[in-house]
């Protein structure tokens, strides 16, 4: 198979109060406001390539949208496109904003992604365009600026399932899974496309609720800046997550907190850079520390919320089984485990 895509080029995702949204990448996160069409608003981090990669869209709830990848080629969208109708999915072209003509499809597991090979690349304005040829524009001035998108991470019912159809169909390479140490359930995987750990994450959805989404990331340079940026959001009241640590899975450095739709935010930085074509992936329990390499860190509950918000009396319930949720929640608690 040829190389279909090449990296996630943005996220869209919905908020019940855009403009709070857009207040807090712009004041908070680091972000900028490119555009606005149709009550969309559009932003970018200081070092993304492309116009803009982060797209906030009026909705009810939080939601993740559409995810989008740009491909390696004009032929690679094609072969993408037949690969997908080919598996018994159908999606529709059309002419995204500054993206030219893309492919939009539902997946099996209900998650949108887009697919295009045009972009508009992007052009700094004189106030904020970079003295180095290589950098899209300055470097923000926000503490702790993300540089760039990085991956986002879907829920769905079948994990294992999930990665089997984007490695077969569009060639994402697996390269991790989480199977819990008390049974043989899949709860996390992680795919990509390039270099890096993953572009695509998937965690295991105990929800009816199709195509929700975990969180979505963004990448800063140093381990440093991550620790300015949860300072700087500390120091505006918003709580972080989970973090700052140290993942097994990819070994970035993560920080988690969520923008005011509630939607889950992560930035990463630092981790391996793996090109092995045929790299078998391996399969992880929580009591090595897959989620966190130090395994003194046991993830806090509300990490099991994904969005929108699946039916239920409480968010936090969430469909997610009781035995999956006490394996996840407290992995290093069995002795002699390790
Ligand atoms: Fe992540």
């Amino acid at each position: 198979m040829i190389k279909l895509l090449s990296h996630l080029s943005y996220v869209a995702i919905t908020s019940p109060d855009v403009e709070a949204s857009v207040d807090f990448y712009e004041k908070q996160v680091g972000l900028t406001v490119v555009d606005r069409v149709d009550g969309a608003v559009y932003l970018r981090c200081w070092g993304d390539y492309y116009r803009y990669s982060v797209v906030v869209l009026p909705g009810d709830e939080p939601s993740l949208a559409t995810m989008a990848w740009r491909t390696s080629s004009p032929e690679a969208l094609e072969e993408a496109v037949k690969r997908i109708e080919a598996s018994g999915v159908s999606g529709e072209w059309f002419d995204g904003v500054s993206i030219g003509r893309a492919y939009r499809f539902t997946g099996p597991w209900g998650h949108s992604m887009t697919l295009h090979w045009e972009v508009e690349r992007h052009q700094a304005p004189g106030n904020v365009a970079s003295i180095f040829p290589d950098r899209p524009e300055k470097r923000s001035t926000v503490a702790g600026a993300p540089r760039q998108l990085d991956h986002v991470t879907v829920a769905t019912s079948d994990v294992d399932a999930f990665a089997a159809w984007y490695n077969e169909v569009l060639g994402f390479r697996i390269m991790a899974r989480t199977v819990l140490d008390e049974a043989p359930i899949s709860v996390f995987s992680v795919l990509t496309t390039n270099e890096k750990s993953h572009d695509l994450g998937v965690v295991l959805d105990g929800s009816s609720r199709a195509g929700r989404v975990n969180h979505y990331a963004f990448w800063v340079d140093t381990r440093e800046e991550l620790l300015i940026a949860a300072d700087v959001l500390m120091e505006h009241g918003t709580p972080i997550e989970y973090g700052p640590s140290i993942h097994g899975i990819g070994e970035q450095n993560f920080l988690y907190y969520r923008e005011p739709s509630s939607l889950r935010i992560e930035l990463n930085t630092g981790g391996y850079r793996n090109y092995v074509p045929d790299w078998t992936p391996n399969t992880w329990k929580p009591s090595l520390g897959s989620n966190n390499l130090y395994r003194n860190g046991a993830m806090p509950l509300s990490m099991t919320e994904s969005f929108p918000p699946a039916d239920g009396p409480s968010a936090t319930e969430e469909g997610v089984p009781d035995e999956i949720k006490d394996a996840l929640l407290n992995p290093y608690a069995v002795q002699g485990r390790g």
